[in-house]
């Protein structure tokens, strides 16, 4: 393998990759440049397609010229989704069908990126966590739409003999995410001396991990997986202390000498995501090298604040839409 074709690549997940991957491998990128797309987030020189990948002619003339592809484009934000739901069908559904008919028809291999939000959520009290064999059980437009896209490539796979493999990831954060998200969104606020936003009471779970820690787990898959397979990528390890949401809150606020405050929860809003990636540490050596979330923020933090540039023009735009819904 030396060429990849990286679906997504301007995006938050995808522009972290290419950084990491453009090392060992010749890149090109496919993009739409949706509102979460940002060319400024890749580096220099890497090869750039302006385009849908829901658009037939145009993936399998690239999937074709590519030894293989890591699949990452889609429309990614929850909120959005309940708002909004057409274009996670589109590009979710319809594009990975239209990149698994181009890798059928090319005999290339597939990594397909997708989300924990497939299982559902579990009860906050709980310690039980995901993993490979968990049932799915979506909640939202975006997460029955990856759980969805999940099923095809589980389908080409088996009924077509495609080269494929899938990861399950938690809630990323680090340098590039968009300033919609939880992590992203707190920080910015507070740079520009606004109260960061907890929905509800904040006591929902998530199991944050650094995004070059998903990638790297991305590049193991592509490397050594075996085809066919699931593997969940998640940094926390079985009876490690659950993170609420208010704690990461306050901790950006401690870090940063701000404050938050509670605003209107997200209808349906999945209470707990807690990962077991036992199976990619076993069978792939994989660890994540950001145990420590707190020094990870303190990190991030640091990136947001010297690259206003990058985020600022998307900001206000964004806390309008967050107003109107009271959050
Ligand atoms: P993002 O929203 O930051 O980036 C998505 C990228 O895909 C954007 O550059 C956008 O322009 C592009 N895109 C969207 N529709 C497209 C289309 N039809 N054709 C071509 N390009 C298109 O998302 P992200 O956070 O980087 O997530 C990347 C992938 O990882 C997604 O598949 C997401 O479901 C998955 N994931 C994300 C997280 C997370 O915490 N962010 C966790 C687990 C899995
Ligand atoms: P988000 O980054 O949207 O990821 P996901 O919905 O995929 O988990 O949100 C992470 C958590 O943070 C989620 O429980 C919702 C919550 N949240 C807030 O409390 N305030 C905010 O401003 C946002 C955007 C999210």
């Amino acid at each position: 393998m030396e060429h990849l074709l990286v679906t997504g690549g301007a995006g938050f997940i995808g522009a972290n990759f290419v950084r990491q991957a453009r090392q060992r491998y010749r890149i090109t990128v496919v993009d739409k440049l949706t509102y979460a797309g940002n060319r400024a987030s890749l580096p220099e020189g890497v090869e750039f397609v302006h385009g849908d990948i829901c658009e037939q002619p145009l993936i399998d003339e690239l999937v074709s010229a590519a030894d293989a592809v890591i699949h990452f484009a889609a429309e990614s934000h929850n909120d959005n989704s309940l708002r909004a739901p057409e274009a996670f069908v589109e590009s979710n559904i319809n594009g990975t069908f239209a990149l698994l008919e181009a890798v059928r028809k090319h005999d290339k291999r597939l990594h397909h990126i997708s989300t924990d939000e497939v299982f559902g959520d579990l009860q906050l009290d709980g310690t039980d966590a995901f993993t490979e064999t968990t049932a799915y059980n979506p909640s939202s437009p975006y997460s029955a739409t990856k759980a969805g896209s999940d099923h095809l490539v589980r389908a080409w796979v088996r009924s077509f003999g495609v080269r494929a493999t899938i990861s399950n990831c938690s809630n990323n954060y680090g340098p590039y995410q968009h300033v919609e998200k939880f992590i992203p969104r707190q920080i910015t606020n507070i740079l520009c001396g606004a109260p960061a936003k907890l929905y509800g009471t904040g006591a929902q779970v998530r199991d944050w991990i650094h995004v070059d820690d998903h990638n790297a787990a991305v590049m193991a898959i592509l490397e050594r997986g075996r085809i066919g397979e699931t593997y969940n990528i998640g940094a926390s390890l079985p009876g490690d202390p659950h993170v609420t949401n208010k704690e990461v809150i306050e901790t950006i606020c401690e870090l940063m000498g701000g404050t938050f405050e509670h605003v209107a929860d997200r209808p349906g809003h999945d209470q707990r995501y807690t990962m077991d990636a036992t199976k990619i540490r076993r069978e792939l050596g994989w660890a994540p090298r950001y145990t420590d979330l707190r020094a990870g923020l303190e990190q991030t933090i640091e990136w947001y604040t010297h690259n206003r540039w990058w985020w600022e023009a998307d900001k206000a735009g964004i806390e309008r839409r967050y107003a109107e819904r009271g959050q």
